[in-house]
């Protein structure tokens, strides 16, 4: 991306959303809006700042490549990425949720070798092998709530928030590995090529959280 200009990526659904009016009270308001536009590039009320919106989990790729200079992502994508290349100055409070493993409830007394859906696979490695605990896991991309229904699993690992979705098929929480909110990376080399740019964001966006807490 052009020297002259911050670009900010950004994923589609709750984080827009969500960030919009933090980065409202930064100054910055997009002149499109991603849920009708096509566009993948926009602009906003200031020339030197564009937004790409882009999927959840491609955004700490995008930052960490530079072809971002900053963005906004999930915890939980940044533990599975594992945040090579970033900085991840600030919590911005949004888009809490937890991490957690979930099954029917006789999967808490089941013993032996476990099978475990998720689409956080290395989270979910890291978590188990960390316990001494030999699992199976099975990669999935959605829809992680239905693999214990179909026997395509005894547990998953999946985000929790209300706790409707699991309840809703019959599933419990059954152990919390984190809490999650979604963060501001900031590229490395971003970070001091374009210093004053990014503490300047930085700063009005601590301002916006504070506002909101
Ligand atoms: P995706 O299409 O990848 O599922 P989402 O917009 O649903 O994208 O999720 C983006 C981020 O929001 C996640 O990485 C997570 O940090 C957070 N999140 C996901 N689901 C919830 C939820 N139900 N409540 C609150 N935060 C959530
Ligand atoms: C997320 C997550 C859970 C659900 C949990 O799905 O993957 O399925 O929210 O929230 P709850 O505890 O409040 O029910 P999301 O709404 O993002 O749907 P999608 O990712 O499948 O599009
Ligand atoms: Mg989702």
């Amino acid at each position: 991306m052009p020297e002259q200009t911050l670009t900010i990526a950004l994923s589609k659904g709750r984080i827009y959303k969500d960030t919009l009016p933090l980065l409202a009270q930064a100054g910055i308001e997009p002149r499109d809006d991603p849920e009708t536009s096509r566009k993948l590039i926009l602009d906003t009320n200031r020339d030197d700042v564009k937004l790409v919106v882009i999927r959840a989990t491609d955004v700490p790729t995008y930052v960490q490549y530079g072809a971002a200079d900053v963005g906004v992502s999930g915890k939980d994508v940044l533990m599975e990425h594992g945040g090579e290349g970033l900085y991840e100055p600030l919590d911005l409070n949004i888009a809490r949720c937890r991490l957690m493993v979930a099954g029917r409830p006789e999967a808490a007394s089941l013993s032996g070798r476990l099978r475990v859906a998720t689409k956080f696979v290395n989270i979910t490695r890291r978590y188990y092998a960390e316990q001494g605990k030999q699992v199976e896991i099975i990669k999935l991309y959605g829809s992680m709530e239905l693999a214990p229904l179909v026997g395509l699993a005894d547990a998953i690992v999946d985000l929790v928030d209300t706790g409707n979705t699991l309840k809703a098929n019959g599933l419990v929480p059954l152990e919390h590995i984190a809490d999650i909110s979604s963060r501001l990376v900031v590229n490395k080399a971003a970070m001091k090529m374009k210093s004053a740019w990014v503490k300047r964001l930085l700063k009005d966006l601590e301002a916006a959280v504070q506002a909101q807490a």
